[in-house]
């Protein structure tokens, strides 16, 4: 299903990261990457108690203070992550076990466009982990990136955009609320992942 002009992914070649311990995967499982204070994580997990939350964040004094956060609320159904989440991902999780990803408001990489989600060769390994009708929703503040992120969607994964203006009363994340107030216009691309939708990594498991 998807081109494979893109360098292919070598999950084998990482390793897994410092202090890592597999985490129990649970039904329906959430990921968020790049979760910075955690506002959403905690949002999420609050509101929705029947879900499960993984939410990662690699800086360091972003991660405390989410973890921090976490903690004094107890919740049972959050796990909150101080990694890489690319070889996380790849160490902790299995083929379809994903019922939705949040990527919000990456960072634009503008010097790096292959540092952007959907022009990484992870970005086939991440849709692997998704589940058939899992939904994944990418936030960001910069035009551009949406677009690319749309046109990557359709040409390089077949997939099928949804793209639209976040509502101005929005505030799921610190960066979303600094955007709004500033004025500027918000933007979100939802990726329905298809039912038989095939990627390299349906079967590739970490030993
Ligand atoms: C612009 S901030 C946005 C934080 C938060 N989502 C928000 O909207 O307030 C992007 C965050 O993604 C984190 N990040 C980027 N790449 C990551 C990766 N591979 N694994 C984990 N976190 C990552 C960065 O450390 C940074 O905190």
């Amino acid at each position: 299903m998807t081109d494979v002009n893109l360098r292919q992914f070598k999950p084998e070649k990482l390793f897994a990261p410092r202090g890592f311990v597999k985490p129990q995967i649970e039904s329906p499982q959430y990921l968020e990457i790049g979760a910075g204070r955690g506002k959403h994580a905690l949002m999420f997990a609050q509101d929705n108690p029947n879900k499960h939350l993984i939410a990662i964040e690699r800086t360091r004094n972003k991660f405390n203070d989410f973890a921090e956060k976490a903690e004094q609320l107890s919740l049972n159904n959050l796990k909150a992550v101080h990694a890489d989440a690319i070889p996380w991902v790849v160490h902790a999780l299995e083929p379809k076990s994903l019922a939705g990803v949040f990527l919000l408001y990456p960072n634009p990489e503008p010097k790096n466009p292959s540092q952007r989600w959907l022009n990484m060769p992870f970005f086939e390994f991440l849709l692997s982990r998704m589940q058939d009708k899992a939904k994944l929703v990418l936030a960001t503040n910069i035009q551009s990136y949406i677009e690319e992120a749309e046109q990557l969607a359709r040409n390089q994964w077949q997939l099928e955009p949804s793209v639209f203006a976040v509502d101005k009363s929005s505030q799921r994340t610190h960066f979303e609320v600094k955007y709004l107030a500033r004025g500027e216009t918000c933007w979100q691309m939802d990726l329905i992942k298809p039912e038989g939708y095939q990627t390299r990594f349906d079967d590739w498991v970490k030993e």
